[in-house]
């Protein structure tokens, strides 16, 4: 399947074609199970009272869980993995409008990394129980960080924290 099928694009948008570099050395960490099987399943962005969703962590990163009880939210990291990669001006779905992909939240993106803002549930060993994600059943997770609002630095205040 070529993701980038120069012959599927709609109206008014731009397709950078074979200069499109796919190099990305990325690890995925895990995998997100939800209840979307289709993308038109999956809400355009997650919500926190939506269904409980799964994050898997692979074995040997399970461990990077510690702490995270204390959390209430996380931001989550994943990779679009079925998104084309090379609109630079795409024309979202009913909108008709040409616009911008750095202006977008759309999943075609030259890297297609998602972001959720999702509500913590409880964690089982290496997997999390989480609301608010809006992506495809098994998804691979990319990476998993505190929200930033309730996080406290555990290394010591740098100069420039202060500039
Ligand atoms: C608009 S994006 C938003 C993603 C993330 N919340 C963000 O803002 O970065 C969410 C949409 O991406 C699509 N999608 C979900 N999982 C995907 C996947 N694994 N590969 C490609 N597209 C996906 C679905 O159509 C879903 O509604």
């Amino acid at each position: 399947m070529n993701k980038n099928d120069p012959t599927t694009i709609r109206p008014g948008e731009i397709s950078r074609g074979s200069e499109v570099v796919e190099n990305a050395a990325v690890q995925f960490i895990g995998t997100i199970r939800t209840p979307y099987v289709t993308r038109d399943m999956c809400p355009r962005q997650g919500k926190l009272d939506g269904p409980d969703c799964r994050i898997d962590l692979l074995p040997i990163w399970a461990d990077g869980l510690t702490g995270i009880e204390k959390y209430g939210f996380l931001d989550v990291l994943y990779w679009l993995h079925h998104s084309r990669r090379d609109l630079v001006v795409q024309t979202p779905r009913g909108d008709g409008q040409p616009t911008g992909t750095f202006a977008l939240r759309s999943p075609v993106r030259p890297n297609p990394i998602g972001l959720s803002r999702v509500k913590l549930v409880r964690r089982d060993g290496g997997t999390l129980i989480v609301k608010g994600l809006d992506c495809l059943d098994k998804t691979p997770l990319i990476d998993i960080k505190p929200n930033r609002c309730e996080f406290t630095p555990q290394a010591p205040d740098k100069a420039a924290d202060h500039a």
